[in-house]
């Protein structure tokens, strides 16, 4: 398999790899060895980095050697260490670093074990000369031990609670407490640093900072032979440093010294018994072959061979990332430093879309639990734990109402129906979230149930998953402002449109609620069923009967929320006048001079776009929901291809340049342009639009669209080291490695789009859209799991014809030729030929 990546590094480019288990170990580790370590929010070992963070690298890790009395550090931060010659080799997960110079190599593997809370560094350090040198080490880990609340608050209080210990070959430091928001705790984990090697004997330990610096810095330090220190003794209240010397060993010419490195977050001694284990190298291989494998299995899920080696390798760092989003959500990476863990409401469906194509059994699980984040006002709660079904309000009781909410939880429970073709999901019941906010959240009440669950009649409430898809985007539509669009609230997809929740409305989110409705009645037209089960007040709201309103008066008084029985084809009727009558007023109103689509409008009720400007996200949500007609659709792609694609930095910007700071929009517009939400090329958004295009079968446009972004991250100048980032800015630099939705995004795009594996309700249908440069040799295949087995679908394009050209002549399953064209199960080898549209003609 293709997962490994070597470069040779002639300079910081601020790469950086995250190394991860499923305990919740999370580094961020550089080819510099700067970076973090932690295990969740409040148990940093390493001191928590942001971006700048990946150029300090005298406070993170790092082991100073002196060779023949001359000092080379590990992490190569001297002066006449930058013309050391240096290859960075990353695996699915792990970092090999080779340093050398003309006196020697170093070469450092480091990993997180699967099942080890601990970081593993493997160093070899090889003499490569013809002489003998003289060689000494000494470790420099600063243990923070502590919450990134700590940096500037109680920081030196928080040093007075270290209890460190020295054992034979380690220090370890276990504060007395953990001081963060949630109060004084008291602290259960071990921080620890140990260092072993065969060759060399522990001199001295410096377990205290002060003692280490001793009047020096932290680059140059004075205290390395400070031997005041012993096994077994303890220090308290002190900022603590797992500074461990080893006593000077002579290195033969060509000879190897290994030491091997830990930091580990342990909870128990016991767990810090198993870190010992790893000074045996046999046993740390073992680990890390482990690791490999671990991540090799988790990242075969989903395999696409097409276009070339180099793409090859890049999509499957990309289908990596919606692991690592599962797991690490928004949190723990060094441009991630707003994230305190836990996921958003958006991101927790987007990062089920590759999921869904995992083949994993606990996606249904998962999607029903994410439905009792739904509160009976439609709104949501916002932050969801690390655990199935936990949910918060807000962390600090702030609430907000993203508007465009509502609306993913369908795409991404319609895609599971697809692929499954179980409709059953939409009648298994589910609760409802509940706090003492109501009436989408502008209004408060009284009492509050228990554990954030509704309950009615001293018993918890429950609705089919389907009662909760149609509130909220019955809600969404109905939760329209002065011209008629879906109210922007607290922001949409756009978090920093954040400054209109007055008058703000979004268009591509009124949109993307229509289609919805769309395909809630397409869903009902495929279940077999005449009736269906909804509370009353919601049944008042769908017929119009009363207003939006009043439905939030009731609801919150827990007034008609019996259920009653309902003809399917009275929904079916009532959602059909909604739709007619928001697709007559979107032709008539959405659009900037039938050129392309309005995007908002503004806290002072106004629209945003003239001709000269315009926002992506509008453009992607009319396409993706399948809103404009084919005439449109085109004339939406020229235009937005004039207006927003700018080729040199990754293709289509989010939004042209409003040249002002608008305060009537949101913080996305204080931003300078071409950054982040305002302008830069935001690969979720742009690979969206991409998506988009291969709908009407711009297949021209959306190739581009997409090629484009995946050429710039694979460009050296994006600093991308692997993947694909959040954004590209003005530099067409890519900024937030990994932990992005666009991943999903992309997968969805090349499973569903380029390679056209269609579901339907369960039946798998093939619709091609390759281009002839994305077979290689005549060939592009992918392997992924259909209908719950693992299949490989190779399409064969013998004479290199181009979308448009070609049709499928036939297709073999497993060898056998078959006539059908449409699926309800297959495994094995599919292989789908492609010829010329006339190809019948010319026999
Ligand atoms: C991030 C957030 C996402 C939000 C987007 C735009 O994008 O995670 O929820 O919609 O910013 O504000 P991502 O890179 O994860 O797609």
């Amino acid at each position: 398999m293709i997962n490994n990546k070597k470069i040779r590094l002639n300079k910081n480019n601020g790469y950086y790899l995250p190394l991860f288990n499923m305990n919740g170990t999370v580094s961020s580790i550089t080819p510099f060895f700067a970076g973090d370590l932690k295990k969740s929010y409040y148990n940093y070992a390493l001191e928590p980095i942001s971006e700048l963070g990946m150029y300090n690298l005298t406070r993170q890790r790092n082991i100073i050697f002196f060779v023949n009395s001359k000092r080379f550090d590990l992490n190569g931060q001297l002066e006449h260490q930058q013309d050391d010659e240096v290859f960075y080799e990353v695996n699915q997960l792990s970092q090999i670093v080779t340093r050398s110079n003309s006196l020697f190599e170093i070469k450092t593997k480091s990993f997180i074990p699967v099942n080890d809370d601990v970081e593993v560094h493997h160093i070899k350090y090889k003499n490569k000369t013809n002489e003998t040198q003289k060689l000494k080490a000494i470790t420099s880990i600063p243990l923070y031990g502590r919450s990134p609340e700590n940096i500037h608050d109680h920081r030196h209080v928080t040093s007075l609670l270290n209890v460190c210990e020295i054992v034979e070959n380690g220090i370890i430091n276990k504060p007395t407490l953990s001081f963060d928001e949630r109060g004084h705790k008291s602290n259960n984990n071990y921080y620890s640093v140990f260092c072993f090697s065969d060759s060399m004997k522990v001199k001295n330990y410096i377990p205290v900072l002060d003692d280490y610096i001793n009047g020096g810095s932290f680059l140059l330090p004075r205290g390395l032979d400070n031997d005041k220190y012993h096994v077994k003794d303890i220090v308290k209240g002190y900022e603590i440093i797992g500074a461990i010397a080893f006593e000077e060993v002579e290195v033969k010419a060509n000879e190897e010294i290994v030491l091997v490195l830990t930091i580990g977050i342990s909870e128990n001694l016991d767990q810090i018994e198993k870190i010992k284990k790893y000074q045996d190298i046999a046993y740390l291989e073992e680990k890390y072959n482990e690791t490999i494998k671990f991540f090799d299995k988790l990242n075969s899920y989903i395999t696409f061979e097409f276009d070339n080696e180099e793409r090859i390798e890049q999509v499957k760092w990309i289908t990596l990332q919606p692991i690592l989003r599962r797991f690490l959500g928004n949190s723990y990476l060094p441009h991630h430093d707003y994230g305190h863990g836990g996921r958003g409401w958006r991101d927790l469906w987007q990062d089920l879309l590759a999921l869904i194509y995992s083949g994993d059994k606990t996606v249904k699980e998962s999607i029903i639990s994410n439905f009792a984040g739904v509160r009976i006002d439609g709104s949501n709660a916002t932050i969801i734990g690390d655990k199935l079904g936990e949910f918060k309000a807000d962390r600090n009781q702030i609430v907000r109402v993203w508007s465009d909410h509502g609306a993913w939880p369908l795409l991404t429970t319609k895609m599971y129906i697809d692929e499954t073709g179980d409709t059953e999901i939409l009648f298994i019941k589910q609760k409802y979230f509940d706090d003492k906010f109501t009436h989408y959240t502008k209004k408060t009440k009284e009492t509050i149930s228990d554990n954030n669950v509704m309950t009615y009649m001293n018993k918890v409430y429950y609705g089919t998953i389907f009662e909760h898809i149609l509130l909220e985007n019955l809600i969404g539509y109905l939760n329209i402002g002065k011209h008629g669009f879906t109210r922007l609230e607290d922001a949409d997809w756009n978090d920093g449109l954040d400054m209109a929740n007055k008058e703000g409305e979004t268009v591509p989110f009124t949109m993307f609620y229509l289609n919805n409705l769309r395909v809630i009645v397409d869903i009902l037209k495929n279940i077999k069923v005449d009736k269906l089960e909804l509370f009353e007040g919601l049944i008042e709201l769908l017929d119009g009967k009363i207003k939006l309103d009043e439905y939030f008066n009731l609801v919150s008084n827990y007034e008609k929320i019996d259920k009653v029985e309902i003809k399917k084809e009275v929904i079916i009727k009532r959602l059909n006048e909604l739709i007619k009558i928001k697709e007559s007023f979107i032709s008539k109103h959405a659009t900037v001079n039938n050129n392309f689509y309005q995007s908002y409008v503004n806290n002072d009720g106004k629209f945003l776009d003239d001709e000269k400007s315009m926002s992506l996200t509008a453009q992607t949500m009319g396409l993706i929901n399948n809103i404009p007609s084919k005439d449109f659709a085109l004339e939406v792609a020229l235009n937005t291809k004039k207006l927003l694609f700018d080729k040199k930095i990754g293709g289509y910007r989010l939004n042209t340049d409003y040249k002002e700071v608008m305060l009537n929009m949101g913080r996305a517009y204080g931003f300078a342009y071409g950054h982040k939400e305002n302008g830069a090329v935001f690969s979720h958004m742009a690979t969206m639009y991409a998506y988009g295009l291969y709908n009407y079968s711009l297949v021209d446009y959306g190739h581009e669209a997409i090629a484009t972004l995946l050429n710039r991250a694979l460009d050296k100048d994006s600093g991308v080291l692997v993947g694909v980032p959040e954004y590209f800015n003005d530099r067409g630099v890519g900024k937030y490695m990994y932990l992005t939705g666009t991943a999903s995004w992309i997968i969805k795009l090349l499973r569903e789009q380029m390679f056209g594996i269609k579901l339907n309700y369960g039946i798998l249908s093939f619709d091609p859209k390759l281009e002839a440069n994305n077979f290689i040799n005549g060939r592009a295949s992918l392997e992924t799991y259909i209908f719950n087995k693992k299949c490989k679908i190779i399409y064969l394009n013998e004479k290199n014809l181009s979308y448009g050209k070609y049709k499928i002549k036939q297709i073999k399953v497993n060898g056998q030729e078959t006539i059908e064209r449409a699926f309800n199960s297959i495994s094995g080898t599919v292989e789908v030929i492609l010829d010329e549209i006339n190809w019948n003609l010319w026999i």
